[in-house]
């Protein structure tokens, strides 16, 4: 028996259909095929017939139809790989899973073995771990990190620890013999083992500790090490998803490691190849929608829209896509140690649908052009021709429908023109969603640094805001706490904070001589329109636990202030 679709004929063969159906259904010869009454749904008029031929049977009333492993999976309710088992042990044909695991044992004690090799001379790189905070314990007990030595005693460990030529030779952890000696592949390098989902190590990366080429270097493909089935961290993080813990998948290895340091523990890595489409199973398997969070760079970005294109052509109902874009060009390693677990919980908490994601692609490309008819008509008809890959006419049909409906408001939306009028048309239209809320936090805080005077009347929405950058939210939550704004805003401490506010804010907003009422009626559009909603909603689900809780009456007021206020909003949107 060589491979699985081997013994799945040789079940077919020898096992004959009608014989084995005949077992729970009467059955009569009626031409070439056996008639009998359906066994899935109750009849008398005999509508189930099996075909020997084909190896296949069809039911006219109820329209089940199907091979043999059909049969047993609806007979049992089991599912295929049940089914399979079921029979091939009738047939009394060995397991090709038994077989595949023998014939790979031996492979997989030597990555076993290795990993402890490289775990065991992990104490050459202690300074470099400490410094990129790879030192803590419960990292070094889940990942297992270790350093690959400038030395060739790793063959010889494998030897003395009974691993098999053959099988080190398949491992992908030595270069192609030009003698007969072997030459490791991973010298000098930290190395991160790659599990398989049954928590096997199945291949390893190595990142150089100094400068050097290639910074990664990653085992070849082997018997057992596939790129487009093989996810870093799966093993961990597909354990810990949850309706409300998705799987987030970020590019690198230190990125999945920090992510998991910080508690975001469904994070699963790409180790630095594209996606493929069998990656967006392993991930739906278990979340309806990912989240993608790559860096926050042109590389990231051009990533993301390379998996939202392949996202298209694998959607079902229910299962998507959602995207998180990194600010200012970092990493979600980097940026986790500079703005911390809140800010990334913020960032996640608000992430893009697949759609939007898209649509805020397809607009990049339409303003890199001139926006002729001519080029404007060649754009829609590649958005039109992408909506095509979409499998599931359903689905395909929606996203047909929600774009035609964004480039009609592309050109109608009355917010759209608002926004670019208050702001900077042109800088604004070059950002992402997530850019655009960023910016307008600082527009927001830019505003009312230069009119002091205005934070009094604002401080109630301001409270409302999740600023997701660190330096705003200690700002903020500073005037919120004091006396007087103009204060803090003049003091040393936050000189840092207020120029930068000053530098980007005047970027994409002008402040000339509006008087304040104008200022004001700018300033709570942005809010509403971007950044109040689910800070809001936040804090309606707050105050109506808290009212649960406690039922005070002022827990009461606050929840009332708080509904009227979305009213409100609401109000001013439809009129
Ligand atoms: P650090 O610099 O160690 O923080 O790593 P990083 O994860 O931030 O690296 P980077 O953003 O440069 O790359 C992201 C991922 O792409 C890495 O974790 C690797 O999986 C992969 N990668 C990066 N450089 C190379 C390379 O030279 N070769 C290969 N094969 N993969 C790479
Ligand atoms: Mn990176």
């Amino acid at each position: 028996m060589t491979n699985f679709s081997d013994t799945l004929l040789q079940i077919k063969d020898r096992l004959i259909l009608s014989d084995f159906i005949r077992k729970d259904v009467e059955l009569t010869l009626k031409g070439r095929e056996y008639v009998g009454n359906c066994p899935f749904h109750s009849e008398k008029t005999g509508s189930f017939f099996v075909s020997d031929e084909k190896c296949a049977f069809h039911c006219f009333g109820c329209g089940v139809s199907g091979d043999i492993f059909k049969y047993v999976m609806l007979r049992d309710g089991v599912t295929f790989p049940q089914a399979f088992k079921k029979l091939a042990d009738l047939v009394g044909i060995e397991l090709i899973e038994n077989k595949s695991k023998q014939k790979n044992a031996g492979i997989y004690k030597v990555l076993e073995a290795a990993t402890d090799f490289f775990e065991k001379n992990k104490s050459i790189v202690t300074e470099y771990m400490k410094k990129r905070e790879l030192d803590d314990l419960t990292i070094y007990n889940t990942f297992h990190i270790g350093y690959a030595p400038n030395s060739n005693e790793l063959y010889k460990y494998l030897i003395n620890n009974g691993c098999k030529e053959t099988d080190i030779t398949k491992s992908g952890l030595f270069l192609e013999k030009y003698t007969n000696k072997f030459y490791p592949r991973f010298k000098e390098r930290l190395i991160f083992p790659i599990y398989d989902r049954r928590n096997r190590v199945i291949a390893f990366g190595g990142r150089v500790v100094s400068n050097g080429e290639p910074k990664y270097l990653n085992s070849p493909e082997t018997e057992i090490f596939l790129k487009h089935n093989t996810l870093y961290a799966y093993n961990i993080a597909y354990e810990n998803v949850t309706d409300k813990k998705p799987f987030i998948v970020t590019e690198g290895y230190v990125d999945v490691i920090t992510m998991h340091r910080y508690g975001f523990n469904t994070t699963v890595g790409t180790m630095g190849t594209a996606l493929s489409t069998n990656h967006l199973a392993m991930l739906w398997k278990y979340s309806d929608e990912p989240i993608i969070c790559m860096d926050g760079d042109d590389a990231g970005q051009k990533a993301m829209n390379r998996i939202a294109r392949l996202a298209l052509t694998a959607l079902s109902p229910g299962k998507s896509l959602k995207f998180c874009l990194l600010p200012n060009s970092v990493d979600p390693d980097t940026f986790l140690k500079t703005e911390g677990a809140n800010a990334m919980h913020s960032l996640l908490s608000r992430p893009i649908s697949l759609s939007d994601f898209l649509w805020e692609e397809y607009l990049k490309e339409l303003y890199k052009t001139d926006r002729t008819p001519e080029k404007t008509a060649l754009w829609e008809n590649k958005i039109f021709k992408d909506l095509e890959t979409i499998p599931d006419n359903t689905i395909r049909r929606l996203y047909k429908s929600k774009i035609r409906s964004s480039i009609y408001n592309l050109n109608h939306s009355k917010s759209q023109r608002v926004i670019r009028k208050i702001l900077n048309a042109s800088a604004y239209k070059q950002l992402s969603v997530i850019e655009r809320n960023a910016m307008c936090e600082y527009v927001l805080s830019y505003i009312l640094v230069m009119r002091p005077a205005l934070v009094s009347s604002m401080i109630e929405k301001l409270s409302y805001i999740t600023f997701s950058n660190k330096s705003l939210r200690n700002f903020w939550n500073f005037i919120v706490e004091s006396d007087d704004p103009s204060d803090v805003i003049a003091s040393d401490k936050f000189s840092r904070v207020v120029e930068e506010i000053r530098t980007t804010g005047s970027k994409f907003y002008q402040i000339n001589e509006q008087s304040d009422e104008e200022l004001l009626n700018d300033w709570i559009f942005i809010f509403d329109k971007i950044v109040s909603r689910p800070a809001e909603k936040k804090e309606q689900e707050m105050a109506s636990k808290e009212f649960a809780k406690s039922g005070s009456e002022k827990s009461w007021e606050r929840l009332k202030a708080l509904k009227m206020y979305s009213i409100q909003v609401q109000r001013g949107k439809n009129a």
